[in-house]
C-alpha cells in the first residue's frame, strides 16, 4: 500500500431535520454575520431558505444573500460576491446548494483575502487565509462538502480550473436526502456518475490499497442500486441517503487513500467540454468520456482493467464491463457520446487545443494531442 496522509476536518450532519441547526452551529463558531450563498431559486421551492432563515433569525445570525451561481459557476460572478463580502465585513460563508453554489463559496471565502481569486486557480498566488465556511447541500454528487476543492470556470478564455487547500474544507456540512427529492431524476443521475467518476479516477492506479479498492466497490454498487431506485420513486429515503452519503465518501479522501492522488484525466477533459458549453452537466459529461478513456487506455494496459472487470462490473471482459456501463447510462436517459451532449464535430479541434492548456492530463497514460484527438473521436 501507498504511503498516505489523510486529513478531513469537516463536521457533517446528517439526517432529515438537521437544516435548522445551522444557526446553532454558527452561533456555536461565534459568528454574528454571513453572507449566503445561492444558486438560481431551487432552494425557494423546496423550503430549504425558509428553513435556513428560521434558523439564523432563532440563533441571531445576520446575513446578506447573493443568488445566482449558475452550474459551472464562474470565477466573474465569483467577484462580485467577494466584493460584497468585503463591503458588508461578514464573519463566514453559507452556501446553500450543489457543487457549484459551495465551490463559489469556498473562493469567495478565500478570495476576499487575495489580489484576486483567478490568480489562485493559475497558481500565481497562494490561498493564506479563508472566511469559515458553512454548507448547506442540495444536491449529492460532487463531494464539495467535505473537501477542499473548488472548481471555477474564467469565462472569457473558456479555462475550468481547479484549486486544493486545506483552508477550504467546510467547518460543518449539513446533509438532508430528503430535501433532494425535488431534484429531477436527470440532476439527480449526473450526481450519481460524478462520484461514480471520483471513484474510478482512483482505482486503476495501484492493486495494493485492497481495503480501500473493496470500499470502492461497495460504494459504486450502492450508487448504482440506489439510483436505480430513484428512477422508479424519487420519494425513496432510503435510496437517497445511501446515494448522499455514498457521493460524500466518493471525493472526501476516503476512496482515494492509497491510491497515488489518482488519474483525473476524465475529470479534465470534461471540464474542458463544460467550459466550452456550459449548458453540459458534468456528470452527464463524465458518463461520455470515463467509459472511452477505459476503452483507450485498456488497449494499452488491460491488466489494469481485470479488478474492476470482475469486482465491479462483475463481467468477464472489458468490453463487457464497458457494454454493461453504456447501457446503464441509456437505461438512466444519459448521453453516452459527444453528439448527444450536443457537441458538432467541427468543435473537436478547440476542445483538443483547450485542453491543451490545461497542463499535463492524466497519469496512467499522459494524454498527448494525439491521445486527446483519438478519445474524443471515440467518444463521439
Ligand atoms: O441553481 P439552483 O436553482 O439551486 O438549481 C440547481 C442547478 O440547476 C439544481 N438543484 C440543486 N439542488 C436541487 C436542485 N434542484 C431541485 N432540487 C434540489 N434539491 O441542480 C442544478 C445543478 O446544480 P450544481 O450545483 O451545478 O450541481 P453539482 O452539485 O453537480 O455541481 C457541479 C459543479 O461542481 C464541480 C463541477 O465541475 C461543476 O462545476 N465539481 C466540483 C468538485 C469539488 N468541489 O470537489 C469536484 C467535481 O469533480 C466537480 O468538478
Ligand atoms: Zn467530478
Amino acid at each position: 500500500m501507498e504511503s498516505f496522509s489523510f486529513y478531513n476536518p469537516t463536521r457533517v450532519l446528517f439526517g432529515k431535520g438537521q437544516i435548522g441547526k445551522i444557526g446553532k452551529e454558527l452561533k456555536k463558531a461565534d459568528i454574528k454575520s454571513c453572507l449566503m450563498i445561492a444558486g438560481g431559486g431551487s432552494i425557494r421551492k423546496n423550503g430549504v431558505y425558509d428553513q435556513v432563515c428560521e434558523s439564523l433569525k432563532a440563533n441571531k445570525i445576520e446575513w446578506i444573500e447573493s443568488w445566482g451561481v449558475q452550474p459551472n459557476p464562474t470565477v466573474e460572478k465569483v467577484r462580485e460576491m467577494i466584493a460584497l463580502a468585503k463591503e458588508s465585513s461578514v464573519d463566514a460563508i453559507l452556501a446553500v446548494g450543489g457543487g457549484s453554489v459551495i465551490d463559489s463559496g469556498k473562493a469567495t471565502a478565500a478570495g476576499i483575502f487575495l489580489n484576486d481569486i483567478w490568480n489562485a486557480y493559475v497558481d500565481k498566488e497562494k490561498i493564506i487565509r479563508a472566511l469559515p465556511i458553512f454548507t448547506i447541500l442540495t444536491i449529492s454528487g460532487t463531494g464539495s462538502e467535505m473537501n477542499g476543492n473548488s472548481v471555477l470556470t474564467l469565462s472569457s478564455e473558456k479555462k475550468k480550473w481547479s484549486i486544493s487547500s486545506k483552508l477550504l474544507y467546510p467547518k460543518v456540512s449539513i446533509i438532508d436526502p430528503s430535501i433532494q427529492a425535488t431534484l429531477s431524476f436527470q440532476q439527480t443521475v449526473n450526481g450519481a456518475i460524478d462520484a461514480i467518476s471520483h471513484i474510478l479516477e482512483y482505482i486503476f492506479m495501484n492493486e495494493t490499497a485492497v481495503v480501500t479498492r473493496n470500499i470502492d466497490a461497495g460504494l459504486i454498487k450502492t450508487i448504482v442500486k440506489m439510483t436505480d431506485r430513484l428512477q422508479q420513486d424519487a420519494n425513496d429515503y432510503t435510496a437517497r441517503a445511501n446515494l448522499a452519503w455514498s457521493a460524500t465518501l466518493a471525493l472526501n479522501g476516503i476512496s482515494g487513500v492509497g491510491l497515488q492522488g489518482g488519474d483525473w484525466a476524465c475529470h479534465s477533459i470534461e471540464h474542458a467540454l463544460s467550459a466550452i458549453d456550459p449548458k453540459i452537466a458534468h456528470g452527464e459529461g463524465l458518463g461520455v468520456i470515463f467509459p472511452a478513456w477505459i476503452e483507450y487506455v485498456s488497449e494499452r494496459e488491460p491488466n489494469r482493467f481485470s479488478w474492476w472487470v470482475k469486482e465491479v462490473s462483475e463481467e468477464d471482459s472489458v468490453a463487457r464491463a464497458l457494454r454493461k456501463c453504456r447501457e446503464t447510462l441509456k437505461r438512466w436517459g444519459s448521453a453516452t457520446n459527444l453528439r448527444e451532449l450536443g457537441i458538432r464535430e467541427s468543435q473537436l479541434p478547440e476542445i483538443r487545443d483547450l485542453l491543451l492548456t490545461y497542463g499535463p492530463i492524466g497519469e496512467i497514460v499522459r494524454f498527448r494531442a494525439e491521445d486527446i484527438e483519438a478519445l474524443l473521436m471515440l467518444a463521439y
